[in-house]
């Protein structure tokens, strides 16, 4: 299967702040999920969306692999999280954002409700950074952005580097934690 080669959309690209809208399960969909995964390894990421490379389709891939629970590898098109429960704050990066890395509150335990690449719909219960990724994920689908999720002074301390951010294009990231 030949996957297109896709290329990465970065923050200040009006794209990210569109909302996908849902997408039919046509013969690409497993050829396009396929060139998402490429992007995102070759980025180094844990889930990469759909916006991300420009596609406004409601899909989102993952490869997240939790201390203490299984590999979570898959893709999720037209998701939809049907329970959200608890807190959890932890921090977060954006393959879109890179450089830029911040605590962000999300739910602790989600259940998701998505197809396939193949159209076959199922069900997951996620806890921790897969419930988190899947909560990133998602809101990419809506033109969300983590940084969104920050209070307004937190925000606001990130401004000019997310200035410069927008004017200069990538920039070469850090830290340690995953991006999504
Ligand atoms: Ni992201």
């Amino acid at each position: 299967m030949t996957s297109p080669r896709l290329t990465l959309r970065y923050y200040g690209d009006p794209v990210l702040r569109q909302k996908a809208t849902p997408t039919e399960v046509t013969p690409d969909l497993a050829s396009f999920v396929q060139g998402m995964f490429e992007c995102m390894y070759r980025a180094e990421g844990i889930g990469l969306a759909a916006p991300q490379v420009g596609a406004l389709r409601r899909v989102f891939v993952l490869d997240v692999l939790p201390e203490a629970a299984p590999r979570v590898k898959r893709a999720f098109v037209n998701p939809v999280i049907t329970e959200r429960d608890g807190t959890s704050v932890a921090e977060e990066g954006c393959l879109s954002i890179p450089g830029i890395r911040h605590d962000v509150k999300r739910a602790e335990h989600v259940v998701v409700e998505a197809l396939d690449e193949m159209g076959a719909p199922f069900r997951l219960e996620a806890d921790g950074l897969v419930a988190r990724a899947i909560q990133h994920e998602t809101d990419h689908l809506d033109g969300v952005l983590f940084i969104d999720r920050l209070s307004a002074i937190q925000r606001k301390l990130l401004d000019g580097k997310l200035k410069r951010l927008a004017a200069e294009g990538a920039v070469e990231s850090s830290g340690s934690s995953p991006s999504l």
